[in-house]
This record gives structure tokens, C-alpha cells and sequence, in this order.
């Protein structure tokens, strides 16, 4: 049996994900703070398991809580593979640095860097001692490698989601596991993260009617279609490559 633990999966692309992991046999577990009715007819249907825990990925104890009792379920005899896609993100604060405020800043780094660290630490943990084999994948953004004005939180985030990730896997490399991080770029989709940007004012995002036109010329990907391809690479895991940086644009 294979298993995927998922975050964000009540809308966007984290639904897209657990969508095409559950039409591929493979069991999913969704953490979201937001239930998604839709993932549990598409597991009836495909005699896989979609379990969603309620978790505000914000909130350090909650996750603790929560990973242990999916960490109980998932390593033990039988799995063969587990896969954590730390998905779950916000671009909000969108302003330029002086307007932030600490409960937003902590937020920020809470919900982008913190809990994807955390989720990994506790997922890994558990992959060591039962010697399961498994991939982390997490999600990151262009805005890692440029500065966009408005989006600081947002790029030093993402920034620190991929050293993090090259860090995890030059680990798991030397530590001879079997064990695989990558990152995964999406680029732009159409979600309510871009609703979000797009509502913003030009004093706090200078980019806001680029991103405008980006949704008018439909340049933003379709969430299934960005879907389809990172779980394709996962179904034939042997030919992942830890530590790298995988790009939609690579792709399609
Ligand atoms: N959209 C883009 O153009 C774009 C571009 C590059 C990278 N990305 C990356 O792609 C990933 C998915 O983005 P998306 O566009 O699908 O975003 P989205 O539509 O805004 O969905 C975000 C998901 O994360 C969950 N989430 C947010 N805050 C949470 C919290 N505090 N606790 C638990 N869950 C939380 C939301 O669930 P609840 O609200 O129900 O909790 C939702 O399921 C993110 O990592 C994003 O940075 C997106």
C-alpha cells in the first residue's frame, strides 16, 4: 500500500494533487483547515481512502497532534511507500515591509517554512524506523529566486523552503536512506492564491496588473493539468532525483 500525506487539500492545487493520487491507487491523507467533500466521492469511487484531518497549519501543536495520530496509521506493516506533499501555503502579508505586523509575519513563516519543516522532521522520524521508504516533496515558487515588490514574506519563505529541502536531501543522501526530497515549482495556476494577489492594491503589490493580465490572457495553468504531471513523476519514484528542483515548465 502507498500513502500520501497532503496539505492544503481543500481547494487548488493540494485538491488537484489528492485528486490524481486517489485515481491512482494510492491513499491519501488531506490536512486542510477546510473539509473537501468532492476527495472522499473520488476515493468511494476508486476503493482508496481519503482521510482529511481539520488542522490549522499555523499552530505548531496542532500539526504535533495531529501527525501523530497519522504517522500511527500509516507506518506499519504493508506500506511500501509513503509520500508527504507539504502544499499548503499563503502569500498574504502582500505589502511592502514597513505595513507588516508580527502576528502576520509569524503567521507567514508558520504556515510557508515552519510546518513544512516540522511535517518532514515528524514524517522522516517515522520513515527511519520502519525503514519505509519515503519521498517529501514541497512546493515552492519562482518567488524564491527573485524579490518581488510587496511579496518579502512570501520569497524569504519559499527561499528557506529550498535550502531546507536541499539540506533534507544532501542528508538523506550521505545517510544512505531511502528516503527522496525534491521541490516542485508549479508557476502560476489559476486558485484563489492568485484571486488574493490580483485584489491587492499597487501601493503594496507593484506587479498587480501584470498578474491581471495574466488571468485575462488565461496564462495561468489549470491546477489538474500541474497535478497530473508531479503525480506522474511520483508513480515511478525510482527515476526521482533527491535534492532536485522540479519545474512545471520543464513539462508543459
Ligand atoms: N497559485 C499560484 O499561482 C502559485 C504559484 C507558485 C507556487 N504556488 C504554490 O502552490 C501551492 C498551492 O497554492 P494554491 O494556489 O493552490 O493555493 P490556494 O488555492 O490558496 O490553496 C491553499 C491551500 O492551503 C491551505 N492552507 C492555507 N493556510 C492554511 C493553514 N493555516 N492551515 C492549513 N491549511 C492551510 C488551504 O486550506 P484551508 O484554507 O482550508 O485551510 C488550501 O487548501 C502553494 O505552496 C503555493 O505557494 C502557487
Amino acid at each position: 500500500m502507498r500513502y500520501a500525506i497532503v496539505t492544503g487539500t481543500s481547494k487548488g492545487l493540494g485538491a488537484a494533487i489528492a485528486r490524481h493520487l486517489l485515481e491512482q491507487g494510492i491513499h491519501v491523507i488531506g490536512i486542510a483547515r477546510n473539509r473537501n467533500k468532492e476527495l472522499i466521492k473520488v476515493a468511494t469511487e476508486r476503493n482508496v481512502s481519503y482521510q482529511h484531518f481539520i488542522c490549522d497549519l499555523a499552530n505548531g501543536d496542532q500539526i504535533d497532534h495531529v501527525f501523530a495520530t497519522i504517522n500511527d496509521q500509516i507506518f506499519k506493516t504493508g506500506t511500501q511507500r509513503v509520500y508527504l506533499i507539504n502544499n499548503a501555503a499563503t502569500v498574504n502579508p502582500i505589502d511592502t515591509v514597513a505595513n507588516h505586523t508580527m502576528e502576520a509575519i509569524q503567521a507567514h513563516m508558520q504556515i510557508n517554512l515552519v510546518a513544512p519543516m516540522l511535517t518532514t522532521s515528524l514524517v522522516l522520524k517515522k520513515a527511519k524506523s520502519y525503514a519505509i521508504p519515503t519521498v517529501v516533496v514541497n512546493i515552492t515558487s519562482g518567488a524564491a529566486n527573485r524579490s518581488t515588490y510587496g511579496w518579502s514574506a512570501y520569497g524569504a519563505s519559499k527561499a528557506g523552503l529550498d535550502r531546507y529541502t536541499n539540506t533534507v536531501a544532501l542528508e538523506e543522501q550521505e545517510l544512505n536512506t531511502n528516503n527522496k526530497a525534491i521541490l516542485f515549482d508549479p508557476s502560476i495556476m489559476d486558485t484563489s492564491m492568485q484571486q488574493d494577489i490580483r485584489s491587492v492594491d499597487k501601493e503594496a503589490f507593484a506587479d498587480v496588473e501584470q498578474f491581471k493580465r495574466y488571468k485575462e490572457e488565461k496564462q495561468l495553468r489549470d491546477t489538474t493539468v500541474v497535478a497530473e504531471v508531479l503525480v506522474n513523476l511520483l508513480v515511478d519514484d525510482d527515476q526521482i532525483e533527491n535534492g532536485k528542483y522540479y519545474s512545471i515548465k520543464q513539462y508543459v
